[in-house]
């Protein structure tokens, strides 16, 4: 009996692709409005949406459009919320007091929610940025941002914000030493309960730049930068020591921003530590599609579910994105 001529190729990698059911069912990743953390500004005012005009359709609202909002993002299975403040100038101050006013406009947000959407999970930023005139997240001592100080206001602006409701307290200042602190704090305070989220490796980037338009802390920067804390982007170890350290210090989850083009950090964070661990897509990729798709170069849909399809496949359990409405929407359908 003449044997067969063994067919070539044997393996033939596209039968799986060739189906809708095939792709779905041999699927290794999913993207779900459970994974996302919608990060929304708000600032003073009554049914005010003020447009970010380098974050084309995002626009910064006034606490009572906040809460509708909110209440639409959590019906479409978005579990969190992360909030921003834009603070009047005139609140602003050298020493960023504002962060530590029970009245201010993040603790005024944080109280609408939680009585308007308890089951809602609220994130709250910890940095000074938004509240002080020279836009760095700590305090300034000639001309360089001191590190205890900083972490002392730093937990004061935590109690602050958690006094208020917070349930999720997310450090972006990268102060060193002051996930202990706040957790500390925390625990002193009787706040045993009270998630932290760090900022963990948080780099130094030009992506930030319309979010600093958006919290109106551009100006205040001025020309200097935040890289006296902020990482090195040449640098991926010392990320790894960065989250360990969180950690250690007593972080439930840790993050790294920006996003997209630090998607390697992610894999070797999730890798090596397996906690609970999220990307940042933030303002400057947000505004990067947004801008290509406004003028028909890309499509939108397309391009905004596969970039977020790549932190889950980069090991991410979940993502800040400004896109979180958007994505949610889409996958309902
Ligand atoms: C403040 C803070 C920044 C962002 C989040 N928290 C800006 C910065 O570090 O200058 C950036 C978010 C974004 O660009 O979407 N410490």
């Amino acid at each position: 009996m003449k044997t067969p001529t063994p067919a070539f190729p044997r393996t033939r990698m596209r039968r799986v692709r060739k189906t809708d059911w095939s792709r779905r069912l041999v699927a290794e990743n999913t993207l779900t409005p459970s994974d996302l953390i919608w990060p929304v500004f708000v600032h003073e005012g009554e049914n005010l949406a003020v447009e970010i005009p380098s974050m084309p359709g995002v626009k910064r609202l006034s606490v009572d459009l906040l809460v509708i909002a909110a209440k639409e993002a959590f019906n479409l299975g978005i579990p969190v919320i992360a909030l921003f403040p834009a603070v009047e100038q005139h609140l602003k101050s050298d020493d960023g007091r504002e962060a530590h006013n029970p009245d201010n406009i993040i603790c005024k947000a944080i109280r609408a929610l939680k009585d308007a959407v308890p089951e809602m999970g609220v994130l709250c930023d910890v940095a000074l940025d938004p509240f002080t005139l020279h836009g760095q997240d700590g305090l300034v001592e000639n001309g360089y941002v001191v590190n205890d100080p900083s972490v002392e206001a730093l937990i004061r602006q935590t109690l602050n914000q958690v006094e208020a409701g917070c349930d999720i307290i997310a450090p972006s200042d990268m102060m060193d030493g002051r996930i202990g602190a706040i957790r500390d704090a925390l625990e002193i305070e009787g706040h045993i309960n009270t998630s932290i989220m760090s900022y963990a490796a948080k780099y130094a980037s030009g992506f930030y730049g319309p979010f600093r338009d958006a919290v109106g802390s551009t100006g205040n920067l001025g020309t200097s930068d935040k890289r006296t804390y902020q990482m090195n982007a040449a640098n991926s170890d010392e990320a790894i020591r960065e989250v360990a350290l969180d950690i250690n210090e007593g972080a439930d989850m840790v993050m790294v921003k920006p996003g997209m083009p630090y998607l390697d950090i992610c894999r070797r964070v999730k890798d090596t530590f397996a906690i609970p661990t999220f990307a940042y897509q933030v303002s400057g990729e947000y505004a990067m599609l947004s801008a290509a798709a406004q003028n028909g170069w890309l499509e939108r849909d397309k391009v905004v579910m596969e970039s977020l399809l790549g932190f889950k496949r980069a090991g991410c359990d979940g993502i800040l994105t400004y896109f979180a409405v958007d994505a949610a929407l889409h996958l309902q359908g």
